[in-house]
C-alpha cells in the first residue's frame, strides 16, 4: 500500500484554523489541505449540494494518495460526512476514513457546562440540521442545546472583515440574540472552523463567565488520540513535515489570506474537483 498525506477538507479558509492545530500537535507528519474556494461558502447550500461537493473533494484527495481525510468544516460535516462514510466509503476504498469534527467537538461538552445549557453559533446548514443537538443528546440527555445561525460571519471572514467595524454589528446582534433565546447557556460552542477568526469580536461581546469553545485543539487531539487507536493507519500516513495547498479558486488569493490564518508564507496550487 502506497502511504499518503493526511488530507484535511474545507469549503474555504476556515479549516486552516483547524490544520493549524493538528500541524502543531503532529508536525511529523505530510498534510494535503484543499479548499472549495471557488464554491464556497457550504452553510447556505441545501444538504444535496453541500454532500455532491464535498465527497467529489473527498474522492480528489483520495486520488492524491490520501487514505484518511479529516472534513475541517462543520457544515460538511453535518450535512455530508455520514453519508459518505456509509454509502461512498464502502464502495470507493473501505480501507480509507473520512472524520468530521462535530463528534470531538461535542464529546468535551459535557466536561465543561455547569448549567447544562448550552448555545451553538453556527452557520444556518449546521443549525438547520440538527447535527449537534442529536449528538449531544446521545452523549449527555440533560443538556438543553440552543442553536444560534450565524448567515454573515463566514462571508465577514472570507471577506476579510472579521476585524472591522462593520463585524461589531453582526456578531453582537447574534450572541445577544442566543443569551435572549436561553439566559442559561454557560457555554457556547463555535460550530464553524471559520468563527476563531472573529474571536477578538466575539470575545468583546459575550458576557464575562460565558466559556467559548474552539474546536481546533480538540478536533486535534481527538486525531492523535485516532491515530494512536489505529496503527495501520497511522502507518500509511508519509512522515515528511510538509503541507501542501490546493484551491479550487485563484492561487494568489489563497495564498494571500491563508498566510493570516496560518501566521505564515503559504504556496498554493488551483485545482478542479
Ligand atoms: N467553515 C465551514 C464550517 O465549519 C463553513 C463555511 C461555509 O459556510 O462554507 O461550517
Amino acid at each position: 500500500m502506497d502511504k499518503g498525506p493526511i488530507g484535511v477538507f474545507d469549503s474555504g479558509y476556515g479549516g486552516l484554523t483547524i490544520l493549524r492545530e493538528i500541524c502543531g500537535l503532529m508536525p511529523q507528519y505530510d498534510y494535503l489541505y484543499l479548499g472549495d474556494n471557488a464554491r464556497a461558502p457550504y452553510g447556505t447550500r441545501s444538504f444535496d449540494v453541500v454532500y455532491e461537493f464535498t465527497s467529489q473533494a473527498v474522492r480528489y484527495l483520495f486520488g492524491q494518495g490520501c487514505h484518511l481525510v479529516i472534513l475541517a468544516c462543520n457544515t460538511a460535516s453535518a450535512k455530508a460526512l455520514r453519508t459518505i462514510q456509509q454509502k461512498d466509503l464502502p464502495r470507493l476504498d473501505p480501507h480509507r476514513r473520512v472524520l468530521g469534527v462535530i463528534r470531538p467537538t461535542v464529546e468535551i461538552v459535557q466536561s465543561i457546562s455547569q448549567t447544562r445549557h448550552v448555545g451553538i453559533m453556527a452557520t444556518p446548514g449546521t443549525i438547520r440540521s440538527r447535527t449537534y443537538e442529536l449528538e449531544i443528546a446521545k452523549l449527555c440527555p440533560d443538556i438543553k442545546v440552543t442553536g444560534e445561525a450565524c448567515p454573515m460571519w463566514v462571508p465577514l471572514v472570507e471577506n476579510e472583515e472579521y476585524d472591522k467595524p462593520g463585524a461589531d454589528y453582526f456578531v453582537s446582534q447574534r450572541i445577544e440574540s442566543l443569551l435572549r433565546r436561553d439566559p442559561l447557556i454557560d457555554s457556547i460552542i463555535l460550530g464553524c472552523t471559520h468563527y476563531p477568526l472573529l474571536m477578538g469580536k466575539i470575545r468583546q461581546y459575550m458576557p464575562q463567565g460565558i466559556h467559548i469553545i474552539e474546536q481546533g485543539g480538540y478536533v486535534a487531539q481527538s486525531l492523535k488520540d485516532y491515530l494512536h487507536r489505529h496503527s495501520g493507519m497511522e502507518q500509511s500516513i508519509t512522515r515528511g513535515g510538509s503541507v501542501r495547498f490546493l484551491t479550487t479558486e485563484q492561487a494568489e488569493t489563497f495564498q494571500k489570506k491563508a498566510t493570516i490564518f496560518m501566521g505564515g508564507p503559504v504556496e498554493a496550487e488551483r485545482v478542479q474537483l
